[in-house]
């Protein structure tokens, strides 16, 4: 088989046969196709598209490109939560000790922030020793003990992406709904998990903009989880406003605990209510209404805040600073952001507060970067509200002074101010099951 053939065959928009398929990502994986001949090839599928048949046979060759993790070990019925990436995302911290608290069993493999977005590690990092590398046998062994365990991607699960991610990544070829989709279900089903919910973020901040290719991308993964034997849907949720009022590491883990102690803001509260409900129907715990109850109770009678307290411990982390969060390590420097003009918050970019959040050092600007892991952004305004010239609109968190003004500048490059109230937006815009799409 010749690589130039398959490139050619999907550049003139043919459908690959398996063994074509393969091939391909065999082949790179051991290093006997080199990347540009790769590049071409993703290319030539950003151009056009890849048909479900294929799209499935190549997120089955990513999952077993690597190690297939075996949870055979763990008793009870296994589910994940997966994000596809978001600003002020600290949903996994919350949703995964309400499950546990329900009695699914959450082994969860979850990755680093990515460009602007968070990535649940790096914020679990931010617990002062709190480990997210174990061996096989300690997660097991943390999941059966606790009911759940997060941690991150073992070295070895699904290379082929890990090399495909870093070439999309330099040769504009990420924001395609198949290669994100193979991306992103080649890693869940080297996972091992029985259940998979997705958390489809669409909007600015997300790297789906818009309602339709959110659709389309959380139908492309449902149907490859379904074909793969995973139960698994997709709840499609706003991202065009952060989540919540924090923005970085800490932050987030002070936030996620103020929602596990029965608090919180109402729109972090609400989607994690939506998600862990959506969890315990799919491992058939009851209809909708059932379990967004049984789910909201854990929030009430702190069960669910005990079995984060219980996973923290688990894996070494210092509960002190959870029982109480002013104990975790918050960058010393403080700087308040006032508004410019007075008005109604018509928008937030929401990508921009993210990268203005990068910018105080609570994300990396390269791939070697030190993150910041006290830095970020509290939110005292958000879409919506009124505001007078002088307000402040948010307050910064920074280790450097010098940090303050390229930040500062972005955050007010991401809003518009307008002299009309916008209208509510939905928290959560849709939901793909395996016979169902519905758009709220
Ligand atoms: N997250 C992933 O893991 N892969 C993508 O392609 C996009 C987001």
């Amino acid at each position: 088989m010749r690589t130039y053939d398959c490139i050619a065959k999907k550049r003139d928009g043919e459908e690959l046969t398996e063994e074509e398929i393969h091939y391909l990502i065999s082949s790179y994986v051991a290093g006997d196709i080199p990347d540009y001949q790769m590049a071409a090839f993703l290319m030539a599928v950003y151009f056009q598209g890849m048909t479900d048949k294929e799209t499935s046979i190549m997120t089955q060759e990513v999952a077993r490109s690597g190690d297939m993790v075996d949870l055979s070990a763990i008793q009870g019925i296994k589910v994940d939560k997966h994000s596809t990436g978001g600003v002020g995302d600290k949903t996994s911290m919350i949703v995964a000790p309400i499950a546990a608290a329900c009695g699914l069993k959450v082994a969860k493999m979850s990755g680093r922030g990515l460009g602007h977005t968070g990535g649940t590690v790096d914020k679990l990092e931010a617990i002062p020793g709190f480990r997210t590398t174990l061996t096989m046998e300690e997660f097991v062994d943390v999941v059966n003990r606790t009911g759940l365990s997060i941690v991150g991607q073992s070295g070895n699960l699904a290379p082929a992406d890990k090399k495909m991610y870093a070439l999309r990544d330099v040769t504009a070829t990420v924001d395609s709904i198949p290669l994100i989709a193979v991306s992103i279900m080649g890693k869940k089903l080297a996972a091992g998990d029985d259940c998979i919910l997705l958390d489809v973020k669409t909007g600015s901040g997300a790297f789906m903009k818009t309602l339709e290719g959110s659709v389309e991308l959380a139908k492309t993964m449902v149907s490859i989880g379904g074909a793969a034997g995973k139960k698994t849907a997709a709840l499609i949720t706003n991202m065009d406003i952060p989540l919540g009022n924090y923005i970085g590491n800490a932050l987030e883990v002070a936030e996620a605990v103020e929602v596990l102690k029965g608090g919180g803001p109402s729109d972090l509260r609400e989607v994690c209510l939506h998600l862990a409900a959506n969890m315990l129907e799919l491992a058939d715990k009851g209809n909708f209404a059932e379990c967004m109850e049984t789910a909201r109770k854990t929030l009430e009678d702190g069960s669910a805040f005990s079995k984060f307290l219980e996973m923290v411990e688990a894996q070494g982390g210092d509960i002190s600073c959870i029982r109480d969060t002013s104990r975790l390590p918050f960058a010393p420097l403080r700087h308040e952001v006032r508004a410019r003009k007075e008005g109604y918050i018509a928008h937030m970019d929401t990508q921009a507060c993210g990268t203005a959040s990068v910018l105080l050092g609570a994300g990396r600007e390269t791939k070697e970067s030190l993150l910041d892991y006290g830095a970020g952004i509290i939110l005292k305004k958000k879409t919506g509200d009124y505001v007078k010239e002088g307000d402040v609109l948010a307050e910064f968190l920074a280790s450097e002074e010098k940090r303050f003004p390229a930040a500062e500048e972005k955050f007010h490059s991401a809003l518009t101010i307008a002299a009309e109230r916008p209208e509510k937006e939905k928290l959560i815009l849709g939901k793909v099951s395996a016979n169902c799409t519905e758009i709220f």
